[in-house]
C-alpha cells in the first residue's frame, strides 16, 4: 500500500518532466561538441562556418562566438529565450533549442579558433581614448577600466566576463547601446548598465574600435 502511494507522485513528476521536452527534472548528458556542430547548421548563416561572425557596417552585426567561454554562451542563449536580452533576430533561434542542444552547441563554439575578420582603423584620438578607457578607465567620470572586469588584454575571465578583444566593433557598440536603452538587462547587478550609461558616443566608438583591434589571446 505504502509503495503504491509513493510511486504515484513520482510517476506524475516524471511524466511532467518528459512533457516539458526533458529539460526540467532530468539530468542532461555531458556537452557533446560533435552533436553541437550539427546544431550549428542553424547558426552559420550569420555566425559563419568558422564561428567568427561578421561585421555588417550600418546593419546589425553578427558576433564572434568562436573561443568564447561555453557557460557564457549557454547563459546568453537562455537569456534570449527568457527575454532578459531582447533580440528579434536571436530569440527564435534560441527558442528552437533544447537544454541539451544549448549545452552541445555552446561547447562546439567554445572550442573553435577565434580570428580577426574585420579590418579596423582608428584615428589617433580614438586610439588614445579607447586605450585609456579599456586599460585605466576614467575615474573623474566614474567609468571603471573595462579590463578590470574583462581581464588583462580584455581576454575574458571565466564564465561571467566575456572576451572583448577581437570582437566586432559594431557588435560591441550595439551592446553598449542595448544596455543604455534597456534592451539588454542580463548583466549581474547591472554591472554593465552602470558602465554604459556614463559613456558618450565618442567613448563608445573609440573603445569599440580599440577592443576590436586587440590581439586575441
Ligand atoms: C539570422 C542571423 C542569426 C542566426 C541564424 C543566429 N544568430 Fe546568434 N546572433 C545574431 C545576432 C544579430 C546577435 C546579436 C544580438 C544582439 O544584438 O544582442 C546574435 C547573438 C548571439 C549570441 C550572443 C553572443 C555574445 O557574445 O553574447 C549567441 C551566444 C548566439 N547568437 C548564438 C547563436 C546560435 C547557437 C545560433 C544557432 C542555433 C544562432 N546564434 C543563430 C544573429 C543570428
Ligand atoms: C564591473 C565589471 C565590468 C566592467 C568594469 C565592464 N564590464 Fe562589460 N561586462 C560585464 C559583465 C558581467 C558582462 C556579461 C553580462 C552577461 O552576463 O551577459 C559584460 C559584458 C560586456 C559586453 C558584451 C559582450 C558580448 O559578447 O556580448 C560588452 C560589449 C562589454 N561588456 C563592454 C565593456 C566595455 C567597453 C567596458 C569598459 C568601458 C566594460 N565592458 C566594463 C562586466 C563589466
Amino acid at each position: 500500500m505504502l509503495m503504491k502511494k509513493q510511486l504515484k507522485p513520482r510517476i506524475a513528476s516524471l511524466v511532467l518532466a518528459l512533457s516539458c521536452g526533458g529539460a526540467s527534472g532530468l539530468a542532461l548528458a555531458d556537452a557533446d561538441p560533435i552533436k553541437g556542430q550539427q546544431t550549428s547548421a542553424m547558426c552559420i548563416a550569420c555566425h559563419q562556418a568558422d564561428g567568427n561572425g561578421k561585421s555588417n557596417a550600418g546593419a546589425e552585426s553578427w558576433p564572434r562566438l568562436a573561443g568564447l567561454n561555453a557557460e557564457y554562451i549557454e547563459k546568453q542563449l537562455r537569456d534570449f529565450r527568457g527575454g532578459l536580452r531582447q533580440s528579434a533576430t536571436m530569440m527564435p533561434f534560441a527558442n528552437m533549442l533544447t537544454e541539451q542542444q544549448i549545452k552541445n552547441v555552446s561547447a562546439y563554439y567554445a572550442q573553435l579558433t577565434p580570428t580577426h575578420t574585420e579590418a579596423v582603423s582608428l584615428t589617433d584620438e580614438q586610439q588614445a581614448l579607447g586605450k585609456r578607457l579599456a586599460v585605466r578607465g576614467d575615474w573623474d567620470r566614474y567609468i571603471p577600466a573595462c579590463n578590470s572586469c574583462h581581464g588583462p588584454d580584455a581576454a575574458g575571465v571565466g564564465k561571467s566576463f566575456p572576451e572583448l578583444a577581437g570582437q566586432h566593433s559594431d557588435y560591441i557598440r550595439q551592446q553598449l547601446h542595448a544596455w543604455k536603452n534597456g534592451s539588454r538587462s542580463n548583466d549581474p547587478n547591472n554591472l554593465m548598465l552602470a558602465v554604459a550609461k556614463r559613456m558618450t558616443e565618442q567613448d563608445i566608438d573609440a573603445v569599440a574600435l580599440w577592443l576590436a583591434k586587440q590581439p586575441i589571446k
